[in-house]
């Protein structure tokens, strides 16, 4: 961790006490730390703009397994990926219905395609792609 720098911020009574509230819901116990996460986060959200910078994350989608070919189709272009795809998770939510979570990582503009792709296959109900960080110069 590099060196603490120390700022003061003026910031209107109402709004800072909004964002007290806010925060405390989430579980801060100090304003640094929700400042420094909501930094953080811009950064982290800056970088999913770049098509070639490096991003991890996961895709969540949830299907009908009774859909005929769409586990083929879905398994198929996760081998078609395999590079891209870390590691997957199947829960059968009830007789019909699954979750699948993929991680991924790579290019932002690759893991966007895959997850499009995915997300877009006929008989996915939902599916969200959701891009952190690697981590790395944060
Ligand atoms: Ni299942």
């Amino acid at each position: 961790m590099s060196e603490l720098s120390r700022i003061g911020v003026a910031i209107d009574s109402d709004l800072l006490e909004k964002f007290d509230r806010l925060i405390a819901s989430r579980g801060y116990t100090n304003r640094s730390e929700a400042f420094r996460d909501l930094i953080r986060e811009e950064l982290v959200q800056k970088t999913w703009e770049r098509p070639d910078s490096n991003v991890v994350g996961t895709v969540t989608l949830v299907y009908d397994h009774h859909v005929r070919l769409l586990n083929e189709k879905l398994t198929d272009l996760q081998h078609s990926h395999f590079h891209h795809i870390l590691s997957t998770l199947h829960v059968h939510l009830d007789h019909d219905n699954c979750l699948e979570v993929l991680v991924v990582k790579g290019k932002a503009g690759v893991v966007k395609k895959i997850a499009d792709a995915l997300i877009s296959t006929k008989g996915v109900k939902h599916g969200r792609l959701t891009l952190t960080s690697t981590g790395a110069g944060l």
